[in-house]
């Protein structure tokens, strides 16, 4: 494809008509770096779109006159690394083509003022209105599908998550971590203005957060003041610091898994932001629902792409099941039961077709739970409170340190109801049926026929829905997906879409 450079609004219609193909946008105010590199190349990696970079130094978002003037311009440089990093077309307007004067079709917009007031909307008046403007009025005149912004600016990146769901528009917005230099602190096309002395002291600034990050791993806890005064220690000009939540910008809680740490100092005439997130444990996805749902095979795909423990709770459930008929066990006597089952390790093991194999007491049943005697009995077992009690603390000792997508019938309402994003998968039974019937794993649901198949299910369903304890129902902080009609590829990936508008990027890097 013939790489572009569009000068006027007027030529982005004619430019769109002919490519025929969805866009990947990447806003810039130009001065490009490392950063932006990665915005460009990561999504010209994720897809096939054509890849549309704009530079434009937006005056509504400066406050200091003297900021506007300092601003470093290097635009032949800047064209040059686009289009060598993946850029099809750029898009550099003038002033007059984004604001033509006494044009009634400008919106001026207004930030919300719960994201738009804390952090750095303190002292930067208007700056996050012009922002939300000039981004708007950008994707008005673009339409991509997909709007690529550096988690850098974590509080331009929540204003305009909120510009694009509170104005409806059909853009997904894909986020890329903060890119850092050699020295660890985070690059910005303001580094350029900094002395030798300056580089030093945002350099300390970054490490002392990061420092934060790692000790908050080990202690849960963090003191602001602490940091603060070493700061001011080596004559720092705090702007702010601030502990909180990451996504409402309100003070974080104790209970809260993901939190933020955020802070800008000024250096010379120069200010710089840096962010880490601090974390308890990673972060943990719970996907809950009936048989036959899907929730397996979405389940494990989701565990590979987003390279998470996958838990499958209902085979421990079957495995235990296994277990009792295999040893005859008489679980129907909760004293006797509760001594049996101190004595039993369930445990899951990769095996080499990179699937996991499940053992109970280092015997192997993979395979066994998976026939339709254990589908019989498995609902009758896990409704036995000792049973439950037993299992759930598993599981929880499994996902003490996170790092997990766990499926089962409970675990977002009683297994991890802390998890970071839940899921209640469900499809129509005539689809559930029919999804059983053609599971090679179940190779006894294939010999039935499908009316039994569908009353079996419904059986199923309503000694889950109706057991006294953990029954299978929704969370209320759960996000219902009916799979019907459509492939796993997409429920996977609409499941990742929400998984990464809940978690920052920069938490999975180590
Ligand atoms: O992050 C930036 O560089 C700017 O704020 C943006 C998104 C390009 C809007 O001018």
């Amino acid at each position: 494809m013939k790489k572009v450079i569009i000068r006027k609004t007027e030529e982005i219609d004619n430019w769109r008509r002919n490519i025929n193909s969805e866009i990947n946008f990447i806003p810039t105010m130009g001065n490009l770096h490392n950063g932006h590199i990665k915005l460009i190349s990561t999504a010209k990696n994720d897809n096939s779109n054509v890849n549309l970079v704009s530079i434009f130094i937006n005056p509504l978002q400066f406050d200091n006159k003297l900021d506007l003037e300092n601003y470093p311009k290097t635009i032949d440089n800047d064209i040059k690394i686009s289009f060598s990093n993946g850029a099809d077309a750029i898009f550099i307007p003038s002033n007059e083509d984004i604001y033509p004067p006494n044009s009634k079709n400008i919106k001026f917009l207004k930030a919300p003022t719960e994201l738009s007031s804390a952090l750095c909307g303190l002292n930067r008046i208007g700056h996050f209105d012009g922002v939300c403007t000039v981004v708007y009025r950008l994707l008005n005149l673009i339409k991509p599908k997909n709007l690529y912004l550096g988690e850098k600016d974590w509080q331009q990146l929540l204003i305009l998550k909120n510009l694009v769901l509170s104005k409806k528009l059909n853009v997904a917005i894909k986020s890329v971590p903060t890119q850092r230099d050699f020295d660890g602190i985070p690059l910005s096309s303001r580094n350029v203005n900094l002395s030798k002395k300056e580089r030093k002291l945002i350099r300390f600034f970054s490490s002392e957060l990061l420092k934060a990050k790692n000790n908050f791993q080990q202690e849960k806890k963090i003191n602001l003041n602490e940091i603060i005064k070493k700061l001011s220690a080596k004559k720092i000009s705090i702007e702010y610091l601030e502990h909180l939540h990451p996504y409402t910008l309100q003070k974080a809680r104790v209970e809260d898994n993901i939190s933020l740490l955020a802070g800008a100092i000024r250096c010379g005439e120069t200010r710089l932001i840096d962010h880490v997130f601090l974390m308890k444990r990673r972060p943990i996805i719970a996907i809950d629902g009936p048989a036959g749902s899907g929730k397996s095979t979405v389940t494990k795909l989701m565990a590979k792409k987003l390279k998470l423990l996958y838990l499958d709770t209902g085979a421990m459930y079957r495995a235990l099941s296994w277990l009792f008929i295999k040893e005859s066990i008489d679980y129907k006597n909760e004293k006797k039961l509760q001594n049996i089952l101190k004595d039993i390790s369930i445990v899951f093991k990769s095996n080499t077709n990179l699937h996991q194999d499940v053992y109970v007491n280092n015997y192997c049943v993979t395979e066994e739970i998976r026939s339709e005697k254990i589908s019989s009995i498995v609902s009758k077992i896990s409704s036995i409170k000792e049973v439950r009690k037993f299992l759930v603390e598993e599981q929880r000792k499994i996902g003490e340190s996170g790092g997990l997508v766990a499926e089962g019938r409970d675990i977002g309402t009683t297994v991890f109801p802390h998890a970071e994003l839940k899921i209640f998968l469900t499809a129509s039974i005539d689809e559930r049926a029919k999804r059983r019937k053609s599971d090679k794993n179940c190779k006894d649901s294939q010999d039935i026929d499908i009316h039994k198949l569908k009353e079996l299910i419904k059986k199923r369903d309503f000694e889950d829905s109706n057991r006294e304890i953990s029954p299978l129902i929704k969370a209320n902080d759960a996000i219902e997906i009916i799979t019907d009609g459509y492939s796993i590829n997409e429920v996977v990936d609409k499941i990742i879409d929400l998984y990464n508008d809940k978690i920052p990027k920069e938490t999975e890097m180590k």
